[in-house]
Parts: structure tokens; C-alpha cells; sequence
């Protein structure tokens, strides 16, 4: 081994504990947030998980905007409800009854919002060459490690990507070259679901894994 290799192993117990951070992480809405600012020692070990995933090239183009003003909150909600009356049309008989009783935000409730950006420098990124939307995967792995690092700090987290990404940029000043990846809201919770809500409320089913894992060809 030499001095800057990795000698930590870990057990299959710190296994287990992950895929239990991992199977009761669950998007956390409205519904569900206590009013009680999330305070900052574990804020900053969520926003340090975010900036420790991996990232193409190390390019580490994520940033992130910390949201918390009213005033703001009201105008990303506002974006909101435009976009999800749109997307309620969308759904038929039963399903947009259905979609119509959802609550799939939780801007207000949510002590603490979170805008995602991608920022897309134009330079040339090793590894982005072929696939540029790698660009975009990397803040995704940012925003899932924020999701497991609150889950294990039991705080709970919800994406909301029913808004116009356009006007979340305007609102938030995000210049042209920044792309919103995830807006996120963030508050302790009066408990996690032990299951999917949308699973919960027959909405969809969680798919069995032989229809989904392939060997070496489809
Ligand atoms: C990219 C992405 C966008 C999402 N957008 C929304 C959203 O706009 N509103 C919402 O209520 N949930 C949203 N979700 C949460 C999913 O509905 C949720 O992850 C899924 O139903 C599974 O539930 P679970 O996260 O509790 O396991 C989003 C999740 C992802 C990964």
C-alpha cells in the first residue's frame, strides 16, 4: 500500500446500513414538513455530501442557491402552480382526479429550498467530449448524495421539477450559461413513509427487477 492509497474497508454492516439510508429515503412533500429551521452544521453535511459525488472530468459543475426568503418562495410556488395546472390536463378521468388530490411541492413548508445549477462553462471537459449531457449526470450524483446525506441526518428532502426552468432562473438571477438541474425543498419531517407515496396511492408500482436487469444483451 502505498501512502496515498485507501486503506479503510468497510463491513458488511456498513453495507446494511446504507442500502437502509437508501430504501427509507423518501421524497419528502408538503404534507409532511415540521416549521424548523434546518441548522447548519447539518445543512453543511448535506451541501458537503452534494460537492463530494463524482463528477465527469472532476469538473464539479454543480452550484447551488439557498433559498429562504418569502418573497422569493412565492414566486418559484407561482411557477409552480402555472406549470401543474398545464400538467394535470395531461391525465384523464380518474387519473387526473387522482393527480388534482396530489401535493407535489412543499416550497412553503419546507424551511429551506435549494435551487440545483449546472454550470455550463463552454470549456472543453476531459470525458464530456462524446456525451456532453455528462455535464448534467454529474449534478444529478450531487443531488442524490444530498438526499441520502438528509435521510441519515432524518431530514427530509423532495424534488420538485414542476416548474418553468426558465423562470426559476430569472427569479433566482442564474446567468444564461446556468442550467437549473433540481429545486429542491428541505425541513425535518413528522416522519418518513415507509413506502413510495405515489406506490402508497396505486399511482405506480415499483418495477420487479427481471424486467428491468439484462444479461449481456436485452
Ligand atoms: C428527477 C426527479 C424529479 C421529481 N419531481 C418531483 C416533483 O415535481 N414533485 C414531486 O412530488 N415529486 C417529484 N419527484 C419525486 C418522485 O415522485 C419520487 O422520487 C418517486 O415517486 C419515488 O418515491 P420516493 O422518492 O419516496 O422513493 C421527483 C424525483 C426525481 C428523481
Amino acid at each position: 500500500m502505498t501512502a496515498i492509497e485507501n486503506e479503510r474497508q468497510f463491513q458488511q454492516s456498513d453495507a446494511n446500513l446504507l442500502m437502509d439510508i437508501m430504501t427509507n429515503r423518501r421524497d419528502v412533500r408538503g404534507n409532511r414538513f415540521i416549521d424548523k429551521p434546518i441548522n447548519d452544521k447539518e445543512l453543511n453535511q448535506i451541501l458537503d455530501a452534494a460537492i463530494n459525488a463524482p463528477s465527469v472530468g472532476f469538473s464539479q459543475p454543480w452550484e447551488f442557491v439557498l433559498i429562504r426568503d418569502t418573497k422569493i418562495k412565492q414566486q418559484i410556488k407561482d411557477s409552480f402552480d402555472q406549470e401543474n395546472t398545464n400538467a394535470s390536463k395531461l391525465f384523464i378521468d380518474d387519473r387526473q382526479t387522482t393527480y388534482n388530490l396530489l401535493k407535489l411541492e412543499g416550497i412553503f413548508e419546507a424551511p429551506l429550498n435549494i435551487a440545483v445549477f449546472y454550470n455550463d462553462d463552454q470549456q472543453p471537459v476531459l470525458g464530456k467530449t462524446s456525451m456532453p449531457e455528462t455535464g448534467l449526470y454529474s449534478v444529478v450524483c450531487a443531488i442524490q448524495n444530498m438526499w441520502l446525506m438528509a435521510r441519515a441526518l432524518n431530514i427530509g428532502m423532495g424534488w420538485v421539477s414542476i416548474i418553468n426552468p426558465e423562470e426559476v432562473k430569472s427569479i433566482l438571477k442564474a446567468e444564461e450559461n446556468k442550467k437549473l438541474v433540481g429545486y429542491l425543498c428541505l425541513g425535518y419531517t413528522k416522519g418518513f413513509l415507509k413506502q413510495p407515496e405515489l406506490e402508497l396511492l396505486h399511482w405506480e408500482k415499483r418495477k420487479a427487477s427481471k424486467d428491468i436487469i439484462f444479461n449481456d444483451t436485452y
